[in-house]
């Protein structure tokens, strides 16, 4: 698997993820290597593209996003990403990178993921680098964790590993095996203040950390032999609390870090009046205020309505199983 031609510009095109089972602290901090494994699904209308064209006339790399030239410490982020490529590719060439999201940036629907998948399959397509789908999510990883999970289609499991190279993420089921709908609950659009990575470097300090991790790693095959059964109600309950275990040992880190506003509440109370009432629907949460609301396709549409209720909801993005890395024609630059 690689990108189209090698006259140093490419484009690509990944979706964000959301986890069931969270990534939530590193063994390894400098190769991003996981506590734990991670599940999660594509999400199909929550989108980065992204064009890199490299150009010898540049003396540094140039990176733009949503039309608006990035500060130093973006484009740092993104060249280290770079010198990976440059590296695999044997060239110090530097680039032009130009992208956009389909959906509001920092806001807890895991930008990082969809921005790192599509930057460095943009990139080795571009630097002339062939490499198989499992090698793209290792190097994909090295950018933004979760953006290993963003390069297959569909349902993902991203394996902890003890190196680099066995820490990768593949597919265990395809878009169309089940009709999971995620209904993005949108209370905040701005920045969250907190940047994953920074809680992922608090999580030791939770008197909690230890206990989530055994959870985790207890929940992580009921959720996958959930997610292949179609065990909607199995799958939901364990979701929902490894939401909740991810959410208290950041709450409970030092310095402490709450990303729930009172909106964030008040949907996940919402979800449980639903489920009350009969509505199939679970909640989980990213490293943002905003809230997943996972049902399927039948009740969708009632959800939809309830949500848009709940004060401080500010929009509802509805979102289904997503596609793998994809590489267009069409550049932004
Ligand atoms: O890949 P990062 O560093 O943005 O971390 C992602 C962390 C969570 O979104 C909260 C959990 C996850 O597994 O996606």
């Amino acid at each position: 698997m690689v990108g189209k031609a090698a006259d140093g510009k490419a484009t690509a095109v990944a979706c964000a993820n959301i986890a069931f089972i969270k990534y939530w602290g590193r063994k390894d901090d400098a190769l991003r290597l996981p506590l734990n494994a991670s599940i999660s699904m594509n999400l199909d209308r929550a989108t980065t593209t992204t064009t890199v064209a490299f150009d010898p006339a540049l003396e540094r790399d140039e990176v733009v996003i949503e039309g608006m030239a990035s500060g130093v410490e973006a484009v740092g982020r993104v060249s280290a990403h770079l010198d990976r490529v440059r590296g695999l590719a044997g060239i110090t060439t530097r680039a032009r990178v130009a992208s956009r999201n389909s959906f509001p940036a920092g806001a807890g629907i895991a930008s990082s993921a969809s921005a790192f998948a599509a930057l460095s399959a943009a990139g080795i397509a571009a630097a002339g680098v062939a490499m198989d789908e499992r090698g793209l999510t290792v190097l994909a990883r090295l950018g933004s964790g979760s953006a290993a999970r963003s390069i297959p289609a569909g349902f993902v499991e991203w394996y902890a590993g003890d190196r680099s190279e066995d820490s990768y993420a593949e597919q265990i089921a395809a878009p169309d095996h089940w009709d999971l709908c995620d209904l993005i609950a949108l209370v905040q659009t701005g920045h969250k203040e907190v940047a994953s990575t920074r809680g992922h470097a608090l999580v030791e300090s939770s008197p909690f950390a230890d206990a989530r991790l055994a959870a985790a790693e207890r929940a992580l095959p009921v959720v996958r032999d959930a997610l292949l059964a179609r065990d909607f109600d199995v799958f939901g309950e364990e979701t929902e609390l490894e939401a909740i275990r991810m959410h208290a040992v950041a709450m409970s880190s030092r310095p402490s870090v709450i990303y729930w506003s009172p909106a964030t509440l008040a949907i996940m109370l919402a979800v449980r009046e639903a489920r009350a009432d009969g509505v199939g629907a679970y909640f989980t949460i990213d490293a943002g205020a905003n809230v997943h609301v996972l049902c399927r396709e039948d009740d969708a549409a009632d959800l939809d309505t309830r949500l848009r209720a709940v004060p401080g909801v500010l929009d509802v993005l509805v979102n289904r199983p997503g596609p793998g890395i994809q590489w267009v024609s069409g550049h932004l630059i």
